[in-house]
């Protein structure tokens, strides 16, 4: 360290005098020593991939506020699903966007095994085994309304709605899921996931609980990639977590275990990191992350503008999840970060 010879403020000790010669800079000096206490790592079997789904053939579809995102019709969603494989990316996560004309009040589309989730599920098993396929279990992309959840008379009813999303998940599995990822936040919809994958016969059938997801303004864009946005009336207040609340989501999680879900998953991500570090701390269980849609977006837009450097944003952010604790992360990110990790 080079040592100053400029006169000091009058009373002010020399540095070494101040910490005890305990210099956090030492192993920071050059690129070696750093990468030799590096404390966390990403890797490409950190990333899980979520994907658009739309009808049709051949189609690739750009979702507005998600620049490098698209809506990909089945065929394409099969290529890009082996594209992952080969970059190594462990599983991929489906989102449809489903046509107008087959959505209703109740969702009820959820449970035609010919639905676009099935369809692409089954057409990714077959032609790419060797990737993980995680199915969402909620009602939104089948909603004439955009809830999660069956309305009546202005109420997201939890019980006819767990029954209806636990119905949907052995469909899920019968198509070729392996994991189910209920995203919508009912109460006790987790073991009647489980009570209904066993009974027919998908005990290897995972469960990824959404288990903290709060109600947050970073979805737009995804409603938007989906088509719920338009549809939505009002918020997800009455189901998802209260946004201020950090003991519930850990009620929550608990609740979620004791019903028999294998993972936890918090979402959104980056305004969350404080979630995933204690729901890690509480339980020890494999525990995600959702860099969503509008984390997405706003990297994205700030990079666009020339305000970030995208790139470094993009990595730094998702280092952040593994510091936090996360075992792994969705993000939209995944194939180019797999790119940049495999060199
Ligand atoms: C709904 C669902 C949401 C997302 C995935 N499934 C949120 C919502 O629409 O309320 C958000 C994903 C994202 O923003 O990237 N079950």
């Amino acid at each position: 360290m080079n040592k100053s010879t400029r006169p000091k403020p009058a009373g002010m000790r020399s540095v070494d005098e101040i910490t005890s010669s305990r210099r956090l800079r030492r192993m920071r000096k050059a690129s070696w020593s750093r990468r030799m206490v590096q404390e966390n790592r990403l890797t490409v079997d950190d990333l899980i991939w979520p994907i658009f789904l739309t009808d049709g053939e051949n189609r690739r579809e750009q979702v507005e506020a998600m620049p490098g995102v698209f809506r990909l019709s089945v065929d394409q969603a099969v290529r890009e699903a082996e594209r992952a494989a080969k970059l190594g990316i462990p599983a991929i996560a489906t989102f449809p966007q489903i046509d107008l004309a087959r959505k209703d009040i109740e969702g009820s589309h959820i449970l035609d095994p010919e639905n676009l989730i099935n369809r692409a599920s089954r057409a990714i098993k077959s032609a790419v085994p060797e990737i993980g396929i995680i199915t969402d279990g909620a009602l939104d992309p089948f909603t004439s309304h955009g809830h999660d959840g069956i309305l009546r008379d202005g109420t997201i009813v939890n019980d006819e709605t767990v029954e209806q999303v636990a119905a949907a998940a052995v469909i899920q599995a019968a198509a070729g899921s392996d994991i189910i990822a209920p995203s919508d936040m009912m109460d006790g919809r987790i073991g009647a996931v489980r009570d209904a994958l066993d009974a027919n016969g998908f005990q290897d059938v995972a469960i990824m609980s959404y288990a903290t997801k709060f109600a947050s303004a970073f979805y737009g864009p995804y409603r938007d990639a989906i088509g719920t946005l338009g549809l939505l009336k009002g918020d997800k207040k009455t189901y998802y977590l209260d946004h201020a609340n950090s003991d519930e989501a850990v009620r929550e999680a608990e609740q979620d275990l004791l019903e028999g879900a294998d993972m936890l998953m918090v979402k959104p991500g980056m305004p969350y990191l404080d979630i995933i570090w204690r729901l890690k701390q509480e339980f020890s269980v494999p525990t995600f992350a959702y860099q969503v849609s509008g984390e997405y977006a706003m990297i994205k837009a700030a990079e666009a503008n020339g305000w970030i450097d995208g790139e470094k944003a993009m990595m730094e952010s998702l280092l952040a999840f593994k510091r936090a604790g996360c075992d792994g992360i969705l993000t939209y990110f995944a194939p180019t970060v797999a790119e940049i990790l495999n060199g």
